[in-house]
């Protein structure tokens, strides 16, 4: 399946699901790693549940993903909440439309693992790139260490296809480090990320700064 189509269909799934709209563990946790105040991108927001914590919070953030229906269902929710967050549609395999040294802070929940190497390291770049100096990346990815691996296709190291045709790419902490290394300095770079949603508790979680 198109992967476009695949996330139209998981947005619209997940409406009634009752973490939907609670902030993420991930979101909370990484908070205390954040500048006190600034700009904050977050890239594949999804419905925004993280996001919307960032704005009540203070933060100037742009939420951005590539399913229309996931900025619809943002869109709507920053109207009813009265919250205040620009929203961009943004596919992750671009390059980023954003101008260089413009975040304080660069966030993404779950969704910088769909892509082969290549584009993968091309993500960090970008988001290195959109960063000011000393800016703070804070992401949580999909883990080796799940099950569902072994069901999958491999099509390169850490890089899986699903019975569906969804690409996905598993990290370790060391296989994290191949595509941070030189470009962000960790703070937290561990295999201790869960959500509320998953049952696995192993997600690798990244935060670091820009060199
Ligand atoms: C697992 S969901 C996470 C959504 C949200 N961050 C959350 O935790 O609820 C992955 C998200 O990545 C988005 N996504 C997948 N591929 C993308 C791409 N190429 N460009 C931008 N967003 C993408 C999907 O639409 C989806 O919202």
């Amino acid at each position: 399946m198109d992967s476009k189509k695949y996330w139209e269909g998981k947005h619209l799934e997940w409406i009634t699901k009752d973490w939907i709209d609670k902030p993420t563990i991930f979101a909370q946790f990484a908070l205390k790693y954040f500048p006190k105040k600034g700009k904050l991108l977050e890239l594949g927001a999804g419905q925004g549940q993280d996001s919307r914590f960032f704005a009540r919070k203070g933060y100037g953030v742009t939420a951005t993903d590539f399913s229309d229906n996931a900025l619809r269902l943002l869109e709507e929710k920053i109207i009813k909440e009265k919250v205040n967050i620009k929203i961009e549609k943004v596919d992750l395999s671009n390059n980023l439309p954003h101008k260089g040294n413009s975040f304080d802070v660069v966030y993404s929940h779950l969704a910088l693992h769909y892509f082969d190497s290549k584009i993968t390291r091309h993500i960090f770049e970008e988001i290195n790139r959109i960063l000011k100096k000393g800016g703070v990346l804070a992401a949580l990815f999909n883990s080796m260490d799940d099950p569902e691996v072994k069901e999958f296709e491999k099509l390169e190291e850490g890089f899986y296809m699903s019975s569906s045709g969804i690409t996905k790419r598993y990290f370790t902490v060391d296989s994290a480090k191949t595509f941070i290394q030189g470009i962000f300095d960790p703070i937290v770079l561990d295999s201790h990320g869960e959500t509320y949603k998953d049952k696995i508790n192993t997600l690798i979680r990244f935060i670091g700064k820009k060199v």
